[in-house]
């Protein structure tokens, strides 16, 4: 009975632990988003905190859900020089902004990941961002106003850049501004405003522009100007205020660059496998017919050939080149050929005794062991002696 129980105990744990696991590993990944930048223009991406929050796992869908965000280039730890990630609170959105440069052109891949700080699931999302060269080049003259009364993330959202372009085209006596980039006061040694409501924390904003700086804003920078700023007063302005009702422009700290571009770097040539902006790569569908018939033949006739031409060079050397037994012969001197035969004959007959060594009778005497005879008395001998006048006989006739 005490075993089923624990292993029941067993099951439940490992199941409750699953789920629990199932819920803290919680990750989702959204489809990446591909955005495209100018360079010289402020680049402005907001982090939709809806857009995460609908693809965090149901259950969690409290409008107020925390969520924080983490943003690193793509395989990297931190984000490119260029950009900067800013969220206020858990329950505002978050932005990432900067201004790239010509040496900034190209893809960046940033991953945004967001925490949901109740359920601590998490979402990913993968940021293609494309910078291309400015087609009209960078704006020459810029100018840096101060905003007192914004904070750095009010004034990212498109409307509000807007409004302030529309603002300052009042003094300016433009119409083709454009924002180049955007900065917190803070990050250029402003202080940390005390938490009473209406302070803010101060904002630059550089807006720049293909023509000439207006007299209103050239005489807001003049020396005389700028004196009655170190004095504590504002300096002189021949025009009215438009930004005047929602932004307060600090004019003591408003500076004037005219940036010439310099002819030295030559621009950037684009070659033609770039792409389009926010192009697609359509890989092409048809590949026009190869004749691969020329080919086939060289790979296979040319191996062919040389083989029958090996072949007929060796056909010729074995059977015309062939000098054969009757020429040699007749190179071969005669006593040479004798001397051949005789050794040839004697070895062929020990062959032929040595195979009949077992059937006694049958062997025929060895010739050399036939009488002998002699040429000159006609007598016959025995080369072999018998036992008993062995002594006597000689070994050769006389
Ligand atoms: C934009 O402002 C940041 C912060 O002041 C600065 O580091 C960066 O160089 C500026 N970018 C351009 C293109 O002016
Ligand atoms: C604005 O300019 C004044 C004087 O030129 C300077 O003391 C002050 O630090 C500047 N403010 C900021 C926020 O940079």
């Amino acid at each position: 009975m005490e075993i089923p129980k624990l292993l029941l105990l067993w099951v439940l744990a490992a199941v409750a632990l699953g789920v629990s696991q199932a819920t803290l590993l919680d990750h989702r990944v959204l489809p990446d988003q591909r955005i495209s930048s100018e360079t010289g223009t402020i680049f402005v991406h907001e982090l939709e905190r809806e857009l995460f929050q609908e693809a965090f796992p149901t259950g969690s869908e409290d409008d107020d859900a925390l969520i924080t965000f983490q943003t690193h280039l793509w395989d990297h730890p931190d984000l490119p020089r260029w950009l900067r990630y800013l969220q206020r609170d858990p329950r505002q959105p978050g932005y990432l902004y900067g201004c790239p440069t010509a040496s900034e052109v190209g893809t960046h891949t940033i991953e945004v990941l967001a925490y949901n700080r109740r359920t601590y699931a998490t979402v990913s999302q993968r940021l293609v961002i494309t910078v291309i060269p400015a087609p009209g080049g960078e704006p020459p003259y810029q100018g840096e106003f101060l905003v007192g009364n914004r904070n750095v993330e009010e004034l990212l959202p498109e409307a509000a850049r807007e409004m302030f372009l529309q603002c300052s085209s009042g003094v300016w006596e433009r119409r083709d501004l454009q924002v180049i980039n955007i900065t917190s006061a803070l990050d250029r040694g402003g202080r940390v405003p005390l938490p009473i409501e209406g302070r803010k924390e101060g904002v630059y904003v550089k807006v720049g522009s293909h023509s000439p700086f207006s007299p209103c804003l050239e005489s807001a920078v003049s020396p005389q100007s700028r004196f009655r700023c170190s004095l504590g007063q504002q300096p002189l302005a021949s025009c009215y205020d438009t930004f005047a009702p929602h932004f307060s422009i600090r004019w003591c700290n408003l500076s004037l660059l005219q940036v010439w571009p310099s002819p030295t770097t030559p621009g950037l040539v684009w070659g033609s496998g770039v792409l389009e902006e926010d192009g697609d790569f359509q890989p092409p569908t048809e590949v026009p017919p190869h004749d691969l018939l020329p080919g086939f033949l060289v790979t296979l006739l040319v191996p062919l050939v040389v083989a029958a031409l090996l072949c007929l060079l060796l056909g010729h050397l074995m059977c015309c080149r062939r000098e054969g037994v009757q020429k040699r012969d007749l190179q071969t001197t005669d006593i040479q050929l004798v001397h051949h035969t005789t050794i040839h004959g004697d070895t062929e007959e020990l062959r032929h005794m040595a195979g009949s060594r077992d059937v006694i009778r049958d062997v025929p005497r060895p010739l050399s062991t036939l009488p002998m005879f002699n040429v000159r008395t006609g007598q016959r001998i025995n080369p072999i002696p018998s036992p008993r006048d062995g002594a006597r006989v000689p070994l050769l006739p006389q």
